[in-house]
């Protein structure tokens, strides 16, 4: 059996002696860690690690990693990397002074995109999506939720949900595919937008199912999209058919996503930038993985999610990216946890917690993913040499990771 030595660690960060669910709470500031380690991997898997006088004398390879940091890759458990155009267009028009809603209205936004996607055949969509991937695993990302809902057709949904499955085929990193038809009502529905949901319930969600194309199903619940009611019939829909919610819920408003989300037993639910005192109790008596994705509020000029006041209540939180044409077109983890140090006041060790075992835990990877641990897929990542872990997030727009190893193999 090939094994791979990783020696002379100066600091292995998020070390386990066995798998865990999340870190809430006043926990999240702990980030156990190994000074002068090595880790020892055979096959994909992490066989054993620990400090350097323990270490292994020989292997098939040997990364010296002296003066660099390791840590597991980064769980980015919200993307939306398949889709066809850029929107720097809308980009403008925002800076002119439209807002991201008004847009919308007008038919641009997410319906922009739909009408790009569905117009672009599935292997051109598969090679931009391909690239996407590409660029986020150099950045550390080692496991990745990617939603549909740029189709909002029958034809392009199960096309978007097509390509995501061929990513799964071509990568080896850890992907979960998101049923999110539910994105936006097509324009042509706007009188009629039950009808827009029986398509969904009737005719796309039985072919997904018997294709077994998702993981998940995902409603965009909040003001100008979904409603409450909407959104708990097409979870209950998804449900029925075997896929468990994970859904975008308060970001333009307190629209009761997180409720609905919380009710209809979602994994994790996203954005939250609208949340307060009910809202944190709801998830306090759950078992939903609130999940954080300040580039977008960054990005829209939206407020930043209370991450803060969620963490202080005793809730887990993940972080994420939302990588999309429209509200983040941007997939790098490293920028995500410096944000949330400085706009939620999130502590670096609660960053980089957020970003792998509670990132794990959104997209129920967390047995195998998440933290260094005896027999977890060995997706790793390795930092240039830093001064302190503080270093990583205070240093946002710098490139500090220097190798990425996907189960077991050097990038
Ligand atoms: O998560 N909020 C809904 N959906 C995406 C953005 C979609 C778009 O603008 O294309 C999000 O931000
Ligand atoms: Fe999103």
């Amino acid at each position: 059996m090939s094994t791979y030595l990783i020696r002379n660690i100066q600091q292995l960060y998020q070390v386990a002696d066995s798998p865990r669910k999340w870190v809430k709470g006043s926990e999240m500031k702990e980030l156990p860690s190994i000074e002068n380690a090595y880790v020892l991997i055979e096959k994909n898997r992490i066989a054993d690690f620990g400090t350097m006088e323990n270490c292994p004398e020989r292997a098939d390879q040997i990364l010296d990693a002296t003066g660099k940091t390791a840590m597991p890759s980064w769980c980015d458990s919200h993307t939306h990397i398949v889709y066809a155009a850029s929107r720097e267009g809308e980009f403008v028009d925002r800076i002119k002074g439209l807002s991201y809603e008004e847009i919308a209205r007008r038919g641009g936004g997410i319906l922009n995109s739909a009408r790009r996607l569905q117009d672009t055949p599935e292997e051109v969509l598969l090679e931009q999506a391909y690239k996407r991937l590409q660029e986020i695993i150099r950045f550390g990302t080692g496991a990745v939720e990617i939603k549909s809902g740029y189709g909002l057709t029958y034809e392009s949904e199960l096309k978007m949900l097509r390509v995501i499955q061929q990513l799964k085929k071509m990568s080896k990193v850890t992907i979960k595919a998101t049923f999110l038809g539910a994105h936006a009502i097509p324009q042509q529905y706007w009188n009629d937008r039950q009808q827009y949901i029986q398509l969904i319930i009737n005719k796309m969600l039985p072919a997904i199912a018997e294709q077994q194309l998702a993981d998940y199903i995902d409603v965009f619940c909040d003001k100008g999209f979904f409603t409450v009611a909407e959104t708990a019939q097409i979870l209950e829909a998804g449900i029925k058919y075997g896929l468990k919610p994970k859904i975008h819920a308060n970001e333009l408003a307190n629209s009761g996503g997180i409720q609905v989300g919380v009710k209809y037993g979602a994994r994790s639910v996203d954005h939250l930038e609208y949340t307060g005192d009910a809202e944190i109790d709801c998830l306090l008596a759950s078992e939903t993985m609130p999940t954080l994705l300040p580039s977008t509020a960054f990005f829209l000029g939206i407020p930043y999610a209370p991450a803060r006041k969620m963490i202080d209540a005793g809730l887990p939180v993940a972080l994420a990216t939302d990588y999309n044409p429209g509200s983040t077109p941007s997939g790098r983890m490293s920028f995500v946890l410096s944000l949330a140090c400085l706009k939620m006041k999130m502590l670096p060790e609660e960053v980089i917690n957020a970003a792998t075992i509670n990132g794990a835990y959104a997209m129920e990877v967390q047995d195998e993913l998440g933290c260094i641990c005896k027999g977890n897929k060995a997706n790793l990542l390795i930092t240039k040499p830093l001064s302190s872990l503080a270093y990583l997030p205070y240093s946002f727009g710098s490139d500090l990771i220097d190798t990425v190893i996907v189960e077991g193999e050097k990038l």
